[in-house]
């Protein structure tokens, strides 16, 4: 680049009214590639030059989308296709449970789309050469002068009258600005290698010290003490006590506070005495089928003829309508659920006694449901 070519006229301003009157009259006078160099934004400066709206929101928008479709897409491959389970008797596609994920996700597509979009489209990073760069316009505008620069590409632009224009408004300063051959340089050639260099050894030392910090000195006494606890854990053996195990069993003759013990663990026909002490009362039967719902209904359907959701991962119990249940005591009920019976688990952590019972008082509502006596009609 020998010839000079001419790039813009700049000016200066010295107080932000100066600036924000001179960019009305600019706009006003028909240019409309021109640009204000300030050390702060200014209030009103848009209006003052005119300017559109800006068309970042646009990318915000779409990313955003794009976010929200695709964290709801992922969901559905996996709680439908790939890794479908009943969890709590809900459904495969649970969208209320979805709904935080997805406002996440759009969330942060948007903010990141918003941040690349401005650093490579709008500013061209790494791309950081302008004609602008380095002259005494720009130190002045980055301390303590309002500029305007009015660009040698405007339809309006003629040397002479533009710098008559600039004289009138008040400008000082008026300084020609011409292409320079940094100005057509590539972003390598004007990398300043050796800041680039502290930054890249900064970085590896950074990750360094977090993977040895994270992966090597936490495990190092004494910062290890928090995982190796001088305490008992369930299933490990210990030196304390004389028979070598942690766990202990309930002293001998001893019941833990409201922790009854249920008596019939191994008697179901002695359960079957075992009388239902819940009256059938509204509130009973609605703490039932809340049970029953959540506990027994993935494997018993929810009107317990063995309809399993489980979809072949556990094997189909039979129907609760069978004349064996329905002739079946309350007691043999709750011993099932208290004990479990074959392959069906145990369902005692999950449920207290009353819910037990409440459970079977809707048991026994589902099976007058499909099998209702006459006594039943009156
Ligand atoms: C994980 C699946 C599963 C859940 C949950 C479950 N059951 Fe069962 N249930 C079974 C299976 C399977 C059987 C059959 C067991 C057998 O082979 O005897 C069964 C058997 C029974 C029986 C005896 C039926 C008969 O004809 O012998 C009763 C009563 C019963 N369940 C009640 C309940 C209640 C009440 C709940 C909720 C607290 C519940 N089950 C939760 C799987 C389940």
């Amino acid at each position: 680049m020998s010839e000079k070519v001419l790039y813009a006229l700049t000016g200066l301003f010295e107080t932000p009214d100066q600036i924000i009157d001179a960019a009305e009259k600019t706009s006003d006078g028909g240019y409309k590639k021109y640009d204000v160099n300030t050390p702060y934004p200014l209030h009103g400066m848009n209006q003052a030059m005119k300017l559109p709206p800006s068309k970042l929101g646009y990318a915000a928008l779409v990313f955003g989308l794009s976010g929200t479709v695709s964290a709801l897409a992922l969901m559905y491959w996996m709680a439908v296709i790939d890794y479908a389970h009943v969890i709590g008797g809900k459904p495969y596609f649970p969208l209320p449970a979805f709904v935080p994920v997805m406002f996440e996700v759009t969330v942060l597509s948007a903010a990141i789309a918003t941040v690349f979009t401005m650093l490579f489209v709008v500013f061209k990073f790494p791309n950081n050469s302008h004609p602008l760069h380095d002259t005494e316009y720009m130190k002045s505008v980055s301390r303590d002068k309002y500029g305007i620069c009015i660009l040698a590409e405007d339809e309006k632009f003629d040397e002479n009258g533009t710098l008559k224009f600039l004289e009138e408004l008040g400008a000082t300063n008026i300084t020609h600005q011409y292409f320079t051959e940094d100005s057509y340089a590539t972003w390598w050639s004007v990398l300043d290698k050796k800041f680039a260099g502290i930054l890249a050894v900064t970085a590896i030392a950074t990750s360094l010290v977090v993977y040895i910090g994270l992966n090597k000195v936490l495990y190092m006494q004494p910062f290890s003490w928090m995982m190796e606890q001088e305490k008992l854990n369930p299933q490990k053996g210990s030196v304390l006590f004389a028979d070598g195990f942690s766990m202990r069993n309930p002293v001998q003759g001893t019941i833990a506070r409201g922790d009854l013990p249920y008596e019939y663990a191994v008697d179901p026909e002695g359960a079957s005495k075992l009388v239902n002490p819940l009256p059938i009362t509204e509130a009973n039967l609605q703490l039932g089928k809340v049970k029953y719902d959540i506990y027994c209904s993935p494997c018993h359907g929810f009107m317990g003829e063995g309809d399993s959701r489980l979809r072949g991962q556990f094997p189909n119990p039979p129907s609760l309508h069978s004349e064996k249940v329905r002739d079946w005591t309350d007691g043999r009920i709750y011993h099932v659920i208290a004990m479990g019976q074959n392959v069906m688990p145990s369902y005692s952590s999950q449920l207290s006694r009353n819910e037990k019972w409440a459970t079977i008082l809707y048991v026994r509502a589902l099976q007058r449901s499909l099998n209702a006596k006459e006594s039943d009609l009156q």
